[in-house]
Parts: structure tokens; sequence; C-alpha cells
């Protein structure tokens, strides 16, 4: 009897004892401290480890698709009517981009690596092959254009040279000369006047194999939150239509990747070499991608917001005076004074006068969004699209023919999406890594639920314990007898 009752009121001090010491621990918040620091020294960039193998040559493919514009009418456009353009793509490249020359230095604290990327272009999942023909503006035509359009000796020049080869304002070429180069003739004869130009012209010329510098990233070693962050970032001095010295500034405090434990209410800055600049994001909602949760972040519309709204965007007014609205962003200091014009596809979020100027375009958030989708506790990027418009400014130069009476207009050339969704294997490992740390994050509920399942276990046991006893005495005597 003795005995029983004995082990009856230990569950009962078991049970105060579990529940006790599971709401110390949910209190104290000590596993969910224990699995940050344990994330924290998981995620840093060292010689042997996952994590170090993902960020050199990482699973994932990454794709680049373009989606080029095709003008339908350029006649009525050279007449001042509104172009209308047929979205014609995907063309998707495969692209590689495995760090190379990885040098650690400073006790591990930086890595040094080349970051070589390569396309390879995907013809099952392309519309067409790279030989398809799209009609569009001549743009190293317009660009000679604008940069003669005050010397009226040269511009008479060029206007008759152009008249003897028939080039004018648009032109048609292949998906693969406009991405990777082709030899324009004018470029070429204009190599009298400026015997360094290149007489090569292509949106992404120069960019496939080659390297655009040596990045200097931090490790993580010494703080979490400067993983894979870019220390510095010598830019490639070779001239190209994409890259000049006056863009390969980068600021030191921005780099591309993310460090782990990413809260909801951080600001998360990219670096874009196409923008010639950083971008920052913030978080849109909750998402899941192949099983794993994510937090969704994207550019905010004041991004591109003009710079009565934005300020920071005053040094897209070029010149000076010359600003443009929102949505849109002028990059010609960066593209050897190429009147290049960035957007978001289909002048997503950008001021209705140009989706308006250019008949074929239609915004949609789903498709024309840069995001970036990463999983809060690891800080990886689980699924990204980078999305961005190509656009010449398209406008009549008197002293030019060739621009007949055309309108002035934002004329978008080609979008592109480069995007990426975390591979199979590694989803598969990310997901068993969340399951565990879940399982341990709820440790002290579990001992809570335990704690009260075996308080439940006592009481039950304490009330029937009187009514078998006085049974059993009532009916010993009967036994007995
Ligand atoms: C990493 O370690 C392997 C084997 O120990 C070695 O061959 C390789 O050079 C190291 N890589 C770097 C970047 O130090
Ligand atoms: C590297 O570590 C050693 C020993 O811990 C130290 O003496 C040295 O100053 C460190 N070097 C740098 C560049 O931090
Ligand atoms: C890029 O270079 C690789 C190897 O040099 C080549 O196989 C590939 O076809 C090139 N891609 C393009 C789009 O030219
Ligand atoms: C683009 O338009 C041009 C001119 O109309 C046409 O020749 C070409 O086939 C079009 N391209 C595609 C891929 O449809
Ligand atoms: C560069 O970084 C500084 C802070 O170090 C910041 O104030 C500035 O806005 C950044 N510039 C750009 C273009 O991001
Ligand atoms: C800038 O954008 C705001 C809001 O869209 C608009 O009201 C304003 O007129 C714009 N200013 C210029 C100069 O475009
Ligand atoms: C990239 O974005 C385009 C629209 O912008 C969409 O049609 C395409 O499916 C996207 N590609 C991938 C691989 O997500």
């Amino acid at each position: 009897m003795l005995l029983k009752s004995c082990c009856i009121y230990s569950i009962g001090l078991f049970s105060i004892l579990i529940l006790l010491s599971g709401i110390v621990l949910v209190l104290s918040g000590l596993f969910p401290r224990l699995l940050k620091s344990v994330v924290k020294k998981e995620i840093v960039l060292k010689n042997g480890t996952d994590t170090f193998e993902a960020w050199e040559n990482p699973p994932a493919p990454i794709y680049m698709q373009f989606y080029f514009l095709n003008l339908t009418n350029p006649l009525e456009v050279l007449d001042g009517d509104r172009p209308a353009v047929i979205e014609i793509g995907p063309y998707t490249y495969r692209e590689y981009r495995p760090m190379e020359q990885v040098d650690f230095q400073d006790n591990g604290t930086k890595v040094a690596a080349v970051n070589n990327k390569t396309y390879i272009f995907q013809r099952n999942m392309s519309r067409g092959p790279e030989s398809d023909l799209i009609r569009t503006v001549n743009i190293p035509a317009m660009t000679v254009m604008e940069q003669f359009k005050d010397h009226s000796i040269i511009a008479n020049l060029i206007s008759s040279y152009m008249k003897s080869t028939g080039e004018g304002l648009f032109t048609t070429r292949t998906v693969g000369e406009l991405l990777w180069g082709y030899e324009d003739g004018l470029l070429k004869a204009l190599q009298i006047l400026q015997p360094d130009l290149d007489d090569v012209f292509g949106l992404f010329y120069k960019s496939n194999g080659s390297s655009d510098g040596e990045y200097v990233f931090f490790t993580g070693q010494e703080n979490y939150k400067d993983f894979a962050r870019v220390d510095t970032w010598n830019g490639d001095s070779k001239l190209s239509w994409w890259t000049s010295d006056e863009c390969n500034k980068i600021n030191g405090t921005n780099g591309a990747s993310f460090h782990p434990i990413i809260t909801k209410d951080e600001t998360l800055y990219m670096f874009s070499s196409d923008l010639c600049r950083s971008l920052y994001v913030l978080f849109e909602e909750e998402v899941t991608v192949k099983g794993i949760p994510g937090y969704r972040f994207s550019p905010p519309s004041m991004v591109f917001a003009n710079n009565t709204v934005n300020p920071a965007n005053a040094g897209f007014c070029v010149p000076a005076e010359n600003c443009l609205g929102s949505g849109v962003l002028n990059v010609s200091p960066c593209k050897q004074g190429a009147p290049i014009i960035m957007s978001s596809p289909h002048f997503y979020q950008a001021d209705e006068k140009y989706i308006q100027g250019v008949f074929g375009m239609s915004p949609q958030k789903e498709l024309h969004q840069t995001l970036i989708d990463i999983n809060p506790l690891t800080g990886l990027i689980i699924q990204a699209a980078k999305r961005l418009q190509v656009n010449v400014q398209v406008e009549k130069i008197p002293r030019f023919d060739q621009t007949g009476n055309v309108g002035t207009v934002i004329f978008p050339v080609v979008y592109l999406n480069e995007s990426v969704v975390i591979d199979d294997a590694s989803a598969r490992k990310l997901h068993s890594i969340l399951v565990e740390q879940n399982v341990v994050v709820n440790v002290p509920f579990m001992l809570i639920g335990l704690g009260i399942v075996l308080g439940g276990v006592f009481m039950f046991l304490m009330c029937h314990q009187k009514v078998p006893v006085s049974t059993a005495a009532e009916r010993q005597p009967l036994l007995s007898s």
C-alpha cells in the first residue's frame, strides 16, 4: 500500500518538475538561442564544409531567359505613331558561375575569388534557335546620332554614310547577334575618327566566359552577418558596352548574399552591375518553395520612384536637368553614353505614360517583379528571379533624316529573367535540417506537454486510489470469513 502511494506521489512530483523546467526553458529562450549559435557556426565559408562547396559551385541551375520585343510597325513609328511590339521568347541560357582562384586571406576571415560566367544556350527551353530574327532599334546608330547631334559637319557625314549603306533607326538582327555581338558597319566606319572604338556591338558582348574582376568576400568567421558579403571588387578595366570604370565602383557596404536568421523588418542590399548600383529589397510575404518556408523580399516601388518622390534617384537624371519619370532609370553614363534606360519588364511599377507609350505592354506583378525568397533561419536563397528590361530612349534628331518624325519614346528592346530555384537534393537536405531544428526548438514545449500528461495521470490515480482501497477494505472481511 505504502509503496503504491509513494509511486503515485513521485509521479506527481516528477510532473511538476518537468512542467517547471519546460516553462523555464521556454521563458529563457535557451533552445532557440542554442540553435542560432549552431547555425551561426555552420554558416561560414571554410574549406571542406557544405556551405563552402555550395558557395564555390552553386548546385542549383541558374537560367538566364531573354524575351525580345519585336517591332511590327517601323514605318508608322517613323511617321510619329506609337510603336507596337510583340513579345518573343524565351531564349534560355544555362548560366554557370563557379568561384575560381579561391584564396583564403587574413586567417580565414576573408576569401578572394573570381566569378566567371558562362552561358550555354538551351534549345529545348527556348522558343526558337538563336538565329531567330528580331526587329528593334538600331542601338549603335541611335548612340552615334545622339553623340554627334550637335556637330553639324560630322552629323552630315554620318547621315550620308548611313544613307549610302541603307542603315536606319531600326534594324533586324538575330537573337544571337543582339545578345553576344555583331560587327557594326557604322561603328567600323567611325574608327577613322576614333581608332580605339570597338566596332562590335551586343547587349551582352564580352559577358560570356569573362569575369567581372576579383571579388573579396567576408567568410562570416568573425561575424555571421558578414557571411559572403562583398568586401571589395576590383572592376575589370576592359571597356565594353556593359562595363565601364565609372560603374565598377562598388559600395563597400553592399554585397549580394544573405546572412542567416533573417527578420521580416530587415532591409537587404543586392548589388546590381546592370543598374550600376545597389538595390534594396523589403519583406513582402511568406512563401513555401519545395516544402521549405521562406520570406519573399522584393524591391519596393520606391526604389524606382522619380526623383521628387525618391531624391536618391537624382543620380539617374542625365544630364542633370533631364529627369525621367518613375520606374525608368537612365544608365547611359555606365553604357558609354548609349541612351540605355533600365526598367522592370513591361514597365511594371513605372509611370503610366511609358506603358501607354508602347502598344503591347501589359505589366503583371507575378511575371515582372524581381523577387528573392530566403529561408529565414539559414539565410539560404531558395528561389530568386531578377527581372530587368533594357530600353533605348528614341527621339527625333533634326540633323538626321533617319529619325523621321519619330516621337520621343522609351523603346523596349528585351527583358531578362535570371532565375534560380533550389535543387531537389539541397531542398531535401535543408528540409531534414529544418525538421530536426523544429524538434529541438520544441523540446521545452514537449516537456510542458509531458508534465501536463503526467499531472493528469497523477490526478487520475489519486482519485481512483480511494475507491479501490475502500472497496477492498469492505470486501476483506467477507473474503476472510
Ligand atoms: C581545400 O582543401 C583541399 C584539400 O585539402 C585543397 O586541395 C584545396 O586546395 C583547398 N582549397 C582552398 C581554396 O584552399
Ligand atoms: C592570424 O592569427 C595569428 C595567431 O592567432 C595572429 O598572430 C595574427 O596576427 C593573425 N593575423 C591576422 C592578419 O589577423
Ligand atoms: C560561351 O562560351 C562557351 C565556352 O567558351 C561556349 O560553349 C558557349 O557556346 C558560349 N555561349 C554563347 C552564348 O556564345
Ligand atoms: C520579328 O519581326 C520580323 C519583322 O516583321 C520578322 O521577320 C521576324 O520573323 C519576327 N521574329 C519572330 C521570332 O517572329
Ligand atoms: C553607400 O554606402 C553608404 C554607407 O556606407 C550609404 O550611405 C550610401 O547610400 C551607399 N550608396 C549607395 C549608392 O548605395
Ligand atoms: C513623381 O511621381 C509622383 C507620384 O507618382 C507624381 O505625382 C509626380 O507628378 C511625379 N513627378 C514628376 C516630375 O514626374
Ligand atoms: C521568368 O520570368 C518570365 C516572365 O517574366 C516567366 O514567363 C518565366 O516563366 C520565368 N522563368 C522562370 C524559370 O521562372
